[in-house]
């Protein structure tokens, strides 16, 4: 099906029964009906709003990119009491960064975190620049991450793009096409900057950038969106013409792959044996159970791992599934106890292999589906 890139008003629809504005008049109209209903109806009290403090406002950026306010409300207060500022954030050893990070997920943003404080604080001498261009130069921060830190701490003219905001976008503007595709995408930018405010004060931007994320999050959600209450209802194309399961237009169907994995929970009383993962790929730096590509080499490994001690043969435990962004992990977990029990003790750890006890496992960055098993194990030990 062709992409249309145009938004369309309502009134043009053949379906549309409500008068309703043009589109001229919408666009015209738009920021000041958000600000209102923002300052109304909007969110006032979120723990990174009514500060000025770049470096707050970047932390909630980042971990509010692919997580939810609920889940980061908890990370933020953690952080924030941990590093207090970014010249803390940038002088901490990554690993301390990662292990406070894990249960949050997408640990790139975490290492990116990292880098970002780092360039912070040797280029910028610790003060956040208040460009867009700038900010969206440094590492972690996209284009709609910098619009959102350069309007609230800085009062920028600069539009935020993110996935609730297309939403609203293409049912109030009625804009066609999966917003994933580049060309729709596009045309989202356009139209996104030509609804910003102009002549607004440093609060009205704020107040407008913060509306967008409220009204994405609060009405018009993705499963049931609450038109009642909405400000552009009157107007809305997918509203007016009963197209909200339709817009945003989804994304083309494909086939997401399945890997599979073997994992070893090789244990020593209480304490199980986890190894480094490589620095990049999926969960990067974290610390994870060893993994194989069959039982085979995983019984291999355990033996390794051993050493002179000596291993059990495997036992099952319930498999699990992860899904990630691109594909499915399927995890087969082995358990293996030491015959001999060495714990802790066995000199078997090196940089990338440490004995954990099981009650230690908040010290390291594990996995949130690895620290489930690992929690269950917990809870089956004598
Ligand atoms: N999602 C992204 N940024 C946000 C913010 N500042 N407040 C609430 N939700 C958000």
């Amino acid at each position: 099906m062709p992409s249309r890139l145009t938004p369309r008003s309502a009134e043009r629809s053949p379906t549309s029964a409500a008068p309703a504005a043009s589109a001229s008049s919408l666009t015209s109209d738009f920021s000041s009906r958000l600000v209102a209903w923002q300052r109304k109806h909007g969110r006032h009290d979120l723990p990174w709003q009514n500060t000025r403090d770049a470096y707050r406002i970047w932390l909630s950026e980042i971990m509010l990119q692919q997580t939810q306010v609920s889940t980061v409300i908890p990370y933020y207060a953690k952080f924030l009491a941990r590093f207090p500022d970014v010249a803390a954030l940038a002088a901490a050893p990554v690993d301390d960064v990662m292990a406070l990070w894990a249960g949050l997920g997408y640990y790139t943003r975490a290492r990116n975190l990292h880098r970002c404080a780092q360039v912070v604080v040797q280029q910028y001498g610790g003060a956040f620049p208040a460009s867009v261009d700038e900010l969206a130069e440094l590492p972690g921060i996209g284009r709609s991450t910098a619009a959102a830190i350069a309007s609230f701490a800085f009062g920028a003219r600069a539009t935020i793009l993110d996935g609730n905001v297309k939403r609203v976008l293409a049912r109030v503007f009625g804009v066609e096409g999966f917003p994933g595709e580049k060309k729709v995408e596009n045309a989202m930018w356009t139209l996104a900057e030509s609804l910003l405010p102009s002549n607004a004060s440093d609060d009205e931007v704020s107040a407008y950038t913060q509306g967008l994320m409220d009204l994405g999050a609060t009405l018009c959600v993705r499963g049931k969106p609450d038109c009642l209450r909405c400000p552009f209802a009157a107007d809305c194309v997918a509203n007016v013409t009963g197209r909200q399961r339709e817009l945003p237009t989804a994304r083309p169907k494909k086939v997401v792959p399945t890997r599979r994995t073997w994992m070893l929970v090789l244990r020593d009383g209480n304490a199980v044996m986890l190894e480094k993962r490589p620095p990049s790929g999926i969960w990067g730096g974290l610390w994870s159970l060893p993994e194989a590509a069959d039982e085979a080499a995983l019984a291999t490994r355990a033996r390794e791992f051993g050493g002179g001690a000596g291993v059990s043969s495997l036992a099952p435990l319930a498999p699990l599934t992860h899904v990630f962004t691109h594909f499915k992990l399927d995890i087969e977990p082995r358990l293996a106890e030491l015959e001999r029990g060495v714990g802790a003790l066995a000199a078997l750890g090196d940089a990338d292999t440490a004995w954990v006890a099981l009650s230690d496992l908040d010290s390291f960055g594990v996995p949130a589906p690895v620290r489930k098993l690992l929690d269950g194990l917990q809870g089956s030990l004598i």
